[in-house]
């Protein structure tokens, strides 16, 4: 198939109350780990990259290699921008062929939010791409992203409401209690909030930082109305992990077909077991 944008594929999952998976991905290894497990299983699925993986792999390098995987398979592929902050590096991404993007300017007040995500907004859709945008502040770390305990802050459902008329966004990332990283204690999600939200806003709604969220937290705010799970860290830990591990045993180990191996593998299991915590599977 080709890469398709995140609209069809999350209103999809919104009418079948299953949720999309969205995986960080960092290079070719981590990109074809997802993708063989996502045709594996007959999954959609979404390929994200943060501003640092833009930097670290190349913005060019990393449509090209998406698109080149996505041909070679049979489910739906979308490549997203996560947490973008920046119009110019989202219009780079776009000028290439990316057809989904996240515009993250919650760092900011509600108006300021609103103006740059409006602003990304109406050049994204003369393209047909998508805009997630994100109303609310998890804490934690993702990336060069960080908020402190005090400054996080849940999503407020009438802002919400407000946020996406003005904005005019596909999908909204919302905050109900996950953080960005790993917990320190088991995540409360705030479910009353969620359905508030939902009963206000009727595009897709998204749950960033689902690393360590357990399943069933999973499944029952998907069908509170999420239907895009973001997971980062639970993929990086295996894959480098494994490769800890190989090197311990392989001291003089210098061959990188080898020592990553073990780590595709590693990571491959999480994203199975991933695919089918959000019910993806057999909806390709
Ligand atoms: P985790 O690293 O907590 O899984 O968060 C991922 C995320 O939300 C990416 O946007």
């Amino acid at each position: 198939m080709f890469i398709v944008s995140t609209r069809q594929m999350l209103l999809n999952a919104q009418k079948d109350k299953y949720a999309v998976p969205a995986f960080n991905i960092h290079n070719l290894e981590t990109i074809k780990v997802v993708i063989e497990a996502a045709n594996e299983l007959k999954s959609p699925v979404i390929l994200a990259a943060t501003p640092g993986t833009a930097k670290f792999a190349g913005r060019d390098y990393l449509q090209s290699i998406v698109e080149v995987a996505a041909r070679n398979i049979k489910v739906p592929v979308a490549f997203h921008l996560d947490h973008h902050t920046e119009f110019n590096q989202i219009r780079k991404s776009i000028d290439l062929g990316c057809k989904s993007v996240m515009i993250d300017a919650s760092a900011y007040a509600f108006e300021e939010n609103i103006k740059l995500v409006k602003e990304v907004v109406d050049y994204a859709h003369r393209f047909d791409v998508t805009v997630e945008a994100e109303l609310g502040k998890l804490v934690g770390q993702e990336d060069d992203l960080l908020v402190d305990e005090n400054n996080s802050q849940l999503t407020n459902p009438k802002l919400a409401e407000l946020f996406v008329q003005r904005t005019g966004i596909d999908s909204l990332a919302v905050a109900i209690g996950t953080v960005h990283g790993l917990y320190k204690s088991e995540p409360k999600l705030d479910y009353d909030r969620l359905k508030e939200i939902r009963k206000l806003v009727d595009i897709p709604l998204v749950l960033h930082g689902a690393s360590g969220v357990p399943k069933e937290s999973i499944k029952k705010s998907v069908e509170l109305g999420i239907c895009k799970v973001n997971i980062a860290t639970e993929l990086k830990i295996p894959f480098s992990n494994a490769i800890k591990r190989y090197f311990k045993e392989n001291p003089d180990a210098n061959d990188p077909r080898k020592y990553l191996t073990p780590a595709k593998e590693a990571m491959k299991k999480v994203v199975v077991n991933k695919i089918l915590m959000c019910q993806s599977n057999n909806r390709a």
